[in-house]
C-alpha cells in the first residue's frame, strides 16, 4: 500500500501588492525586506473573503487536475468530490474562532458530502503534519482512499499592518493535494508516496509567534474596546534561530530515519524496512521544499548542511509567507510546470508557531 499525491492545486488572491506599495503605508522599504527575506511580494485576499474560499478553490483545482490529467475514473468535479473520504485542513486563521472548523465549510463548499473534515492546527508546519495524518486515516480504514490536504491561510486578516517586522513577511494563499491509496509498494523496488514523516514541536516556544486574544485564554470581554484587532506577535530573532535548527535536523533526520520515537517504537519489521530505507543521500532528493518564511534561513540551513541551495525550491520573492499554505502552493508550481516528475524523491521541510516543525519525504 503506498500513499501517493495524484493532483495539486492553489488558490492565489489576484491582488498582488509589492514592497514599494507597502513603503507607500509604513516606514519601510523595498532594499530592505529584499536583503532581510527575499520577498518582493505577496498576494492578499479582499476583506470579504474567508480562509474556507481560498481552501475551497485550491481543492477544487486540485479535482479538476485529477480528472485533466487522466489520474482518476471520475470526469466530473462533483462526481470526483463525492469519493474523497477526508479533508484534512491546515489553518492558522480559520473563518471561525475553532467552531465550526473551516475544513466542514470546505467540505460543503465542494459537495465532498462523504469525506470528514478536520482542521490542523500546527501554523505554518501544516501541510506536513496533515499529509501525515491524512496518511494515517487513510491506512487505518481499508474502505477510505482519497483524502484531500490543503493549506489556506488568510493571514492579512491578523497582521497589524503599523508593525513593520511582522506585516511585511506575510501573504494569503493555498493550495492542496490529492492523495489516493494505491496498490503501489511503499518500501523497496519501485517505492511510491510518502515515504515518512518527521512531525515534532516544541511548546517552550509557544510565546514566539502568537495571536493573544480571542481565545480562551484571553476571551474578548463585554464592551471592551480595543485599538488592534487580534494580530500576530513574534519574536523575529527568536524564530530566525529555532528555523535554522528545526530545517537543518529536520532534513538530517529525514535522510537518516534515525529518529529517538521511531526507535523507540519500532518492531522488527520495521528495523528491517529502516535499515532498507536509511542512508538516502541528499544526491537522491531531486528537490526540497522548504516553508517560504525567509530565504536566509533556507540559505543558512543550505550552508550547514553543505546542500546547494539549487536544491532548495524558493519562490517567497511572489508570495512572501504565506504558512500552511506555502509548501503546497510550492509542489503545484512545481508539478504544473514539469519540475518534479513521478518518481522524483521530495522532501518537505518546515516550521511554525507552536512552535513545531517536520517534514516528508516523498516519491512523486
Ligand atoms: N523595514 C525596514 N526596517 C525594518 C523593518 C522593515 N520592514 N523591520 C524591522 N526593521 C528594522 C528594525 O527596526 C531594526 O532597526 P534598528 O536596528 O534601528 O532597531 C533593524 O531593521 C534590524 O531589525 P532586526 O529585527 O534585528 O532584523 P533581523 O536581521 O533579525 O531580521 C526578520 C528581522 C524578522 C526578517 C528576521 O528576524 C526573521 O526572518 N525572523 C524569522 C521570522 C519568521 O520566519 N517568521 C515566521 C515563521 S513561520
Amino acid at each position: 500500500m503506498a500513499i501517493e499525491i495524484i493532483s495539486t492545486g492553489r488558490a492565489i488572491p489576484p491582488r498582488r501588492v509589492t514592497n514599494n506599495d507597502l513603503a507607500g503605508m509604513i516606514d519601510t522599504n523595498d532594499e530592505w525586506i529584499r536583503s532581510h527575506t527575499g520577498i518582493g511580494a505577496r498576494h492578499l485576499a479582499d476583506s470579504g473573503m474567508a480562509c474556507s474560499d481560498l481552501a475551497a478553490e485550491a481543492g477544487r483545482q486540485a479535482l479538476v487536475s485529477a480528472i485533466e490529467r487522466g489520474a482518476v475514473a471520475e470526469s466530473t468535479v462533483e462526481a470526483l468530490a463525492l469519493t474523497v473520504d477526508v479533508i484534512v485542513l491546515g489553518t492558522t486563521t480559520q473563518d471561525f474562532c475553532g467552531c465550526p472548523s473551516t475544513a466542514c465549510i470546505v467540505q460543503d463548499k465542494l459537495g465532498a458530502k462523504n469525506a470528514a473534515a478536520l482542521d490542523i492546527s500546527a501554523a505554518c508546519s501544516g501541510f506536513i503534519y496533515g499529509l501525515e495524518t491524512a496518511a494515517g486515516l487513510l491506512g487505518v480504514n481499508a474502505r477510505r482512499k482519497r483524502a484531500l490536504v490543503i493549506g489556506s491561510e488568510l493571514l492579512s486578516h491578523f497582521i497589524d499592518w503599523n508593525d513593520r517586522g511582522v506585516c511585511v513577511l506575510f501573504g494569503d494563499g493555498a493550495g492542496a493535494v490529492l492523495v489516493e491509496k494505491t496498490a503501489a509498494p511503499s518500501e523497496g523496488e519501485g517505492r511510491r508516496g510518502l515515504l515518512r514523516s518527521i512531525l515534532a514541536a516544541d511548546g517552550s516556544g509557544a510565546d514566539s509567534l502568537i495571536i493573544r486574544r480571542g481565545g480562551s485564554r484571553n476571551p474578548w470581554q463585554a464592551g471592551e474596546v480595543v485599538d488592534t484587532p487580534p494580530h500576530l506577535e513574534m519574536n523575529g530573532r527568536a524564530v530566525y534561530n529555532f528555523a535554522v535548527k528545526a530545517v537543518t535536523g529536520t532534513i538530517e533526520a529525514l535522510l537518516s530515519d534515525q529518529r529517538s520515537e521511531d526507535r523507540r517504537s519500532e518492531d522488527q519489521s520495521s528495523e528491517d524496512q529502516r535499515s532498507e530505507d536509511a542512508g538516502i543521500s541528499i544526491d537522491d532528493v531531486v528537490r526540497i521544499v522548504p516553508h517560504q518564511a525567509n530565504a536566509r534561513i533556507v540559505q543558512a540551513a543550505a550552508k550547514r548542511l553543505g546542500i546547494p541551495e539549487e536544491k532548495f525550491y524558493l519562490n517567497i520573492e511572489e508570495y512572501a509567507n504565506t504558512s500552511a499554505a506555502s509548501i503546497p502552493i510550492a509542489l503545484d508550481e512545481l508539478n504544473r510546470s514539469g519540475q518534479i516528475r513521478r518518481g522524483d524523491l521530495i522532501m518537505t521541510v518546515g516550521f511554525g508557531s507552536g512552535l513545531t516543525f517536520g517534514g516528508n519525504l516523498i516519491v512523486w
